[in-house]
Formats: C-alpha cells, sequence, structure tokens
C-alpha cells in the first residue's frame, strides 16, 4: 500500500493519452480512465464500442479489466476524461454501471477525478456483504 500523495496530475495526463487510442466510431465520444493501484502502478483504459450500439465497452471497465490482467490490487484513485474533441477532453462521469464496477475494485474510499469519492457517486451500493 503506498501513503504517497495521489499525483492527479498524472493520473489526467494518462488518462487524456490513453483517450486518444478509444474506438469510438460511433459516438464520436472519447473515454480514457487511469488508476491509481495500491502498489503503485497505474492501470489505464479507453471505450471500445461496437456496430452493435449496445455492446460499448465503457473505459472505466477495461481499466478494471487491465488492472487484473496486470496482477491485480486495489484501486486507490482514478482519473477520467471524456469529450468529443481529443485536444480538449474534460473530466468525465462514470456512468451507473461503471460506479458498480470501480466498487467492486476500490470500495466506498476510492478517489474519482479528485473532487469525490466513489461513496458520494454511489450511496447505498450493492456489494460482496450483500450476498453473504
Ligand atoms: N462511456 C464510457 O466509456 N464510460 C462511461 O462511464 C460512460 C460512457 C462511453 C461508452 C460509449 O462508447 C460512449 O462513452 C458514449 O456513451
Amino acid at each position: 500500500m503506498t501513503d504517497a500523495p495521489i499525483d492527479w496530475e498524472h493520473l489526467f495526463r494518462r488518462a487524456r493519452a490513453v483517450a486518444r487510442h478509444a474506438y469510438a466510431p460511433y459516438s464520436g465520444y472519447h473515454v480514457g480512465a487511469a488508476g491509481l493501484v495500491d502498489d503503485g502502478r497505474v492501470v489505464e483504459g479507453c471505450n471500445v464500442e461496437n456496430a452493435s450500439y449496445g455492446l460499448a465497452l465503457c473505459a472505466e471497465c477495461s481499466l478494471v479489466s487491465a488492472l487484473h490482467s496486470s496482477g491485480g490490487g486495489r484501486l486507490v484513485a482514478v482519473a477520467v476524461v471524456a469529450g468529443r474533441d481529443v485536444e480538449d477532453l474534460q473530466p468525465g462521469k462514470p456512468c451507473g454501471r461503471c460506479r458498480q464496477v470501480l466498487y467492486e475494485a476500490g470500495g466506498p474510499g476510492l478517489r474519482i477525478n479528485e473532487r469525490y469519492t466513489l461513496g458520494d457517486l454511489l450511496p447505498d451500493p450493492f456489494g460482496s456483504d450483500a450476498l453473504e
């Protein structure tokens, strides 16, 4: 577990960089997400769309996939950026499904876009405790 302060500038830079790789030919909306893991690594994800529109993969879900495929761990902080102009991406809001997926990987204390915790964005969540 790292106690270093969160370098938000770095996370937002990484999120903006990975958003350039978004595959978004249908919406034209590029999303990039970069997450700090509790061991200090940074993982990333971008959105990946499909001709069958409803099958789009969100950037945050790609990030959680990258988290596990690169060794696992817990997410501590996530920066999300979004927009149609990749030269002018702004902080983006995780959709409802992504909030739930992020919850599994970071819990209520996960920091989102510097100003929120996941607990702010997903009150009274459905978590593993509900299955006990
Ligand atoms: N999208 C994300 O990547 N993350 C979100 O939290 C919301 C939406 C993507 C899905 C789709 O490719 C595009 O944004 C427009 O909805």
